[in-house]
């Protein structure tokens, strides 16, 4: 069976970040931006809830913010229907989803095909959804981490890019489990983006490759 081989450009890439909360992955990947270690500027960061802190960091960096009220459209497909247009229009080549708690319909997933990443906090496919840390430690698992991947339908379920371990201690708290991973999700997700626009991402079926 032939299968699809999707290879990411080498280009100076036009990324939009979409958050609906804190905003921390946000911040990490554009300090690697100012920090030259990725070839790419953030040309939109997009979010769904006016209050989120990410967008307020957004602002006092001199990035372009939008917020697009999800009540005011009958579906979730206009809802993204609009936000595509207004991807289209900024010619995005990137979406980095960095805590943006809302799924993505088929209709931007597969418009945006190995264009748009995630990131997770578990390693995928285990604890995928909500709270995965919580779930991490109910579960009893003694290693968890960070998965960043891309986008499909299949909510936490596209080809991984890149993972993280940590260990979970026995004194352990979500809260402090929650800080280790995201230790390591701040060094990863970046990495990820400057990965694609080198154009050393190479997606064959569910496998992603690091193509040097
Ligand atoms: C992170 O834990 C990320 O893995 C998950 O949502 C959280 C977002 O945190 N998808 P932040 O807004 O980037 O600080």
């Amino acid at each position: 069976m032939s299968q699809e081989i999707f290879r990411s450009p080498k280009k100076r890439g036009r990324v939009a970040v979409f958050l609906s909360g804190r905003g921390s992955n946000f911040r990490a990947i554009h300090d690697a931006i100012l920090a030259g270690k990725i070839n790419a500027d953030i040309v939109l960061v997009f979010s769904n809830r006016p209050e989120a802190p990410g967008l307020a960091i957004a602002r006092e960096r001199g990035l372009e913010t939008l917020v697009l009220n999800p009540k005011l459209y009958p579906t979730r497909e206009e809802y993204d229907r609009e936000i595509l247009r207004e991807l289209l229009k900024r010619e995005v080549d990137l979406i980095c989803l960095a805590g943006y708690m809302r799924i993505l319909t088929p209709l931007l997933c597969q418009t945006f095909r190995h264009r748009i990443m995630n990131i997770h906090p578990a390693l995928l496919p285990s604890f995928p959804g909500l709270n995965a840390q919580r779930q991490a430690l109910e579960w009893g698992v003694k290693y968890s981490g960070a998965t960043v991947h891309f986008v499909s339908e299949e909510v936490d379920m596209g080809p991984i890019i890149l993972q993280a371990v940590v260990p979970v201690l026995q004194d352990d708290t979500e809260d402090s489990l929650a800080e280790r991973i995201l230790k390591e999700e701040h060094r990863i997700y970046p990495e990820a983006v400057r990965l694609f626009f080198e154009g050393k991402l190479e997606v064959r079926g569910r496998r992603v490759f690091i193509i040097d």
